[in-house]
């Protein structure tokens, strides 16, 4: 509930995580990465195509020959954050002139011809498109030219990559299953760093999902920026590609997935207003081990400021989403996204926000002020008009309101039995463990002779305002 804690913003971990794995030996990888958990998956197919080129993960910086910091764009402040750190990489390059020092994902797209060549921070820039390139962009940095592929692809999806699990607990895991985003929110930078949206081949997806429960972990997120837009073998139009191939759409994929084994949970990350159908709710509803967590982005509580933010529908259009959910799925978890000072927001539309909230009551919101970026169409249409001390206080009281409901949707759980898959140790404590409920609640217990990758009942007893305290019981679930 933190502001800029998201999918596509500050990582769930921290601002930054190093991850570390294995390789062939050889050469040295240290990789960064910010921003949303497309960013992370995306890492895990940059280690493994560097594996492959003989580059083995390493935690410490120091030590390493190739630097990559994956980055994001979507607010100003997450570039300054991955500025900053790039400075302090060029000092170290002083140190080691040796060391080469490289931007990925979406500042690379956005900023190329800037930081290699007028700021000189670093040697080589690769957009999200072009992984597959790095070892040869490698090469030719080491032969002592600057190295740049920021091409962005219609087809791309690393579908056959196998990616290397970074900083891993073994348990749960992301699987990408689309690129790209054809929405043009008008506030929003990733159709310009990320390109068009494409769908991943559903087998391909399956069979990662299958591989990974073999391996033991036993839940797995299907990332795409807008997955209710997830199609496979027919295009725009609706005109099958191949004949003879199945047409795959979510709630078909979904189908797919929760069918692997019964004990592998399968959540998802964005569902769009716009575009989610019953369809895809009555697959959740139809499978126990598709959590009932919904992440429902709504932006803003008014249907003027939606039109402007061009997203395609209204407060009413939202609110019968929200209603479908609660038909279908009663009791599912919801949380949201929510920008504050959009441009021209006018007092009152900021208070439809609020009164939205109410009416929904989310169990989570990660909420922002709004930040202008270049070539969006909010950048050449509107002005950014909301004085930053608006855009801020009008964000602390949508900050404000969410901790009363998500205390409240928290405290309901309290004298409730939640099925509970066991993440790992608690940070707080060596002899509790930390796992989540379906509706991607944590909670804490201690952990008796279970381990991480198990099921276990707890009984909640109390809570904080986001976590749920509790002991392992015999007795069957609510949930
Ligand atoms: N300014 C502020 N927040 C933004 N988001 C996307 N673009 C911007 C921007 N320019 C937020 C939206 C989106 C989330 C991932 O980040 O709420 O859903
Ligand atoms: Fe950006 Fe809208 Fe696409 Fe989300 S759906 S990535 S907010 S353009």
């Amino acid at each position: 509930m933190r502001e800029g804690e998201h999918l596509m913003d500050e990582t769930r971990q921290g601002e930054a995580t190093v991850v570390a794995g294995p390789g062939a030996g050889g050469r040295k990888l240290y990789l960064e990465s910010y921003g949303c958990q497309m960013n992370f998956s995306d890492s895990e197919i940059v280690a493994s195509i560097l594996a492959d080129a003989g580059y083995q993960t390493t935690r410490d910086a120091d030590d390493a020959d190739l630097v990559l910091l994956n980055t994001c764009a979507i607010r100003d402040n997450a570039e300054q954050r991955v500025r900053n750190r790039l400075v302090h990489f060029k000092t170290n390059k002083q140190k080691n002139p040796s060391l080469v020092v490289g931007v990925l994902g979406c500042m690379a797209e956005r900023l190329r011809d800037q930081l290699l060549e007028e700021e000189q921070l670093v040697d080589l820039v690769v957009g999200p498109d072009a992984y597959r390139d790095l070892p040869n962009l490698v090469d030719q940095v080491e032969g002592g030219q600057k190295a740049v592929n920021v091409l962005l692809s219609r087809e791309e999806t690393y579908a056959e990559i196998s990616p290397v699990r970074l900083d891993s607990s073994g348990v749960t895991a992301f699987i990408s299953i689309m690129r790209g985003c054809d929405n043009m929110c008008s506030f929003c930078v990733v159709p310009f760093t990320r390109g068009r949206e494409r769908s991943r081949d559903p087998h391909s997806i399956v069979q990662e999902a299958r591989t990974l429960f073999d391996q033991g972990y036993r839940e797995v997120t299907l990332l795409g920026q807008n997955v209710d837009s997830y199609k496979w073998n027919i295009d725009n139009k609706g005109v099958v590609k191949e004949e003879g191939q199945p047409v795959v759409r979510f709630a078909e994929l979904l189908d797919m997935v929760a069918q692997v084994n019964p004990d592998l949970r399968v959540r998802f990350s964005t569902s769009h207003p716009k575009d989610m159908t019953d369809d895809v709710l009555h697959a959740m509803a139809r499978h126990e081990n598709i959590c009932k967590y919904i992440h429902l982005p709504v932006q803003s509580g008014h249907s003027e400021v939606l039109k402007r933010m061009n997203r395609g529908y209204t407060r009413e259009w939202y609110l019968e989403r929200i209603a479908a959910i609660r038909r279908i799925m009663p009791g599912c978890a919801i949380s949201t996204d929510i920008i504050t000072g959009f441009c021209g927001e006018t007092q009152e539309e900021h208070e439809a926000t609020l009164s939205l909230m109410d009416e929904v009551g989310y169990d989570m919101a990660f909420m922002f002020k709004y930040s202008e970026r270049p070539k969006t169409l909010a950048e050449r249409k509107f002005e950014d008009d909301v004085p930053e001390e608006v855009k801020g206080s009008r964000l602390q009281e949508v900050i404000a309101r969410q901790m009363i409901h998500g205390k409240a949707r928290t405290e309901a759980l309290v004298g409730q039995v939640h099925r509970v898959l066991i993440e790992g140790t608690s940070k707080k404590r060596d002899d509790q463990f930390f796992g989540r409920t379906t509706h991607n609640t944590v909670a804490v217990f201690l952990k008796g002779d279970h381990k991480p990758g198990e099921y276990v009942n707890v009984h909640v007893t109390s809570c904080t305002a986001v976590t749920l305290l509790g002991e392992v019981t015999n007795q069957p679930a609510d949930t």
